[in-house]
């Protein structure tokens, strides 16, 4: 974070024009997907600059096999949620399938939602040299617009299965072609997703607007992952920076053998006895029975 501010200072909200500068001064940006407020918050607090509410939800959060039965009124309710525990990161909305391939106009009045009922920053949609026109309308509306180009899992049905793209030249050469077409049509970043290193490379070279990889190797501007991965929340996925999957098990473990034990609760987690009359004017403390952050 180049642009920290003094400790104990609000750090300021990473901003479209910052993101810029980062890829012109070889900063790397770190996307990461939220659903909720509490895990925003902690994303948040933990550095990134980007919070991605990725329809991703649909199978992380809603247990779906695609992203495909998303819909918009979902995404704006998980938005909102996100972009209340969000301090620093720039907020993002995913666009869910047919949200933005019908009609510009249509992908307006969609995306318009995202940022003033959800209170997302940008909107991201996929697609390359055909979604252009639509990232052109959103971009002259107002509303900046990330592109995802590659391997596309609303066209999953399309793709024969979640499967890397731009493997052959003829494929690398039209998602570079994608690539330039969002660019040009004003996008502020494109996701690369699933695509050789090398061709995310030369993405990321020709670009004048960030490359945000998953799945295509170390030299694009910016990293994203989906937070349940990130965490070790995706029980089949070998987790890198944590393993909260496991130890959330343990601990549920734990507190259902305590429930059974009836070691739990014990007096110091209770809110003591009913008032008899000398104690009956004391204060009260506040009553904390859970339910994430409180102010
Ligand atoms: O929906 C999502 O989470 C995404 C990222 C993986 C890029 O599109």
């Amino acid at each position: 974070m180049s642009e920290n501010k003094p400790a104990g200072a609000p750090a300021s909200r990473v901003t479209v024009p910052r993101l810029l500068r980062m890829k012109q001064s070889g900063e790397r940006i770190a996307m990461v997907t939220a659903y909720d407020a509490t895990f925003a918050r902690m994303i948040d607090e933990g550095g990134a600059d980007i919070l991605l509410v990725g329809d991703s939800l649909g199978m992380v959060v809603q247990g779906l096999d695609t992203t495909l039965p998303v819909t918009v009124d979902e995404m704006v309710y998980h938005c909102r949620a996100v972009s209340r525990g969000a301090r620093r990161a720039l907020v993002v909305g995913d666009m869910p399938f047919l949200s933005a391939q019908i009609t510009p106009e249509e992908a307006l009045r969609n995306a318009g939602r995202f940022l003033s009922e959800g209170g997302a920053h940008a909107v991201k949609l996929e697609g390359g040299r055909s979604a252009a026109p639509t990232v052109r309308r959103l971009v002259d509306a107002g509303i900046p617009v990330m592109g995802h180009v590659g391997l596309l899992p609303q066209s999953v049905h399309a793709m024969g299965g979640f499967r890397v793209q731009g493997k052959t030249e003829d494929a690398a050469a039209r998602i570079l072609d994608d690539a330039h077409a969002i660019a040009e049509a004003g996008a502020f970043s494109v996701v690369l997703e699933g695509v050789p290193s090398d061709l995310a490379a030369q993405v990321t070279r020709e670009l004048g607007v960030p490359t945000i990889g998953i799945g295509a190797g170390p030299e694009c501007d910016g990293q994203v992952l989906v937070c349940y991965d990130l965490l070790g929340l995706t029980p089949d996925l070998k987790p890198k920076f944590a393993e909260l999957y496991a130890e959330g098990r343990d601990a549920v473990a734990r507190y259902c053998s305590e429930v059974r034990a009836g070691s739990f609760p014990s007096e110091e987690h209770g809110f003591g006895k009913v008032k008899r009359e000398e104690s009956a004017d004391a204060p009260e403390p506040p009553a904390r029975t859970g339910y994430g952050p409180q102010a």
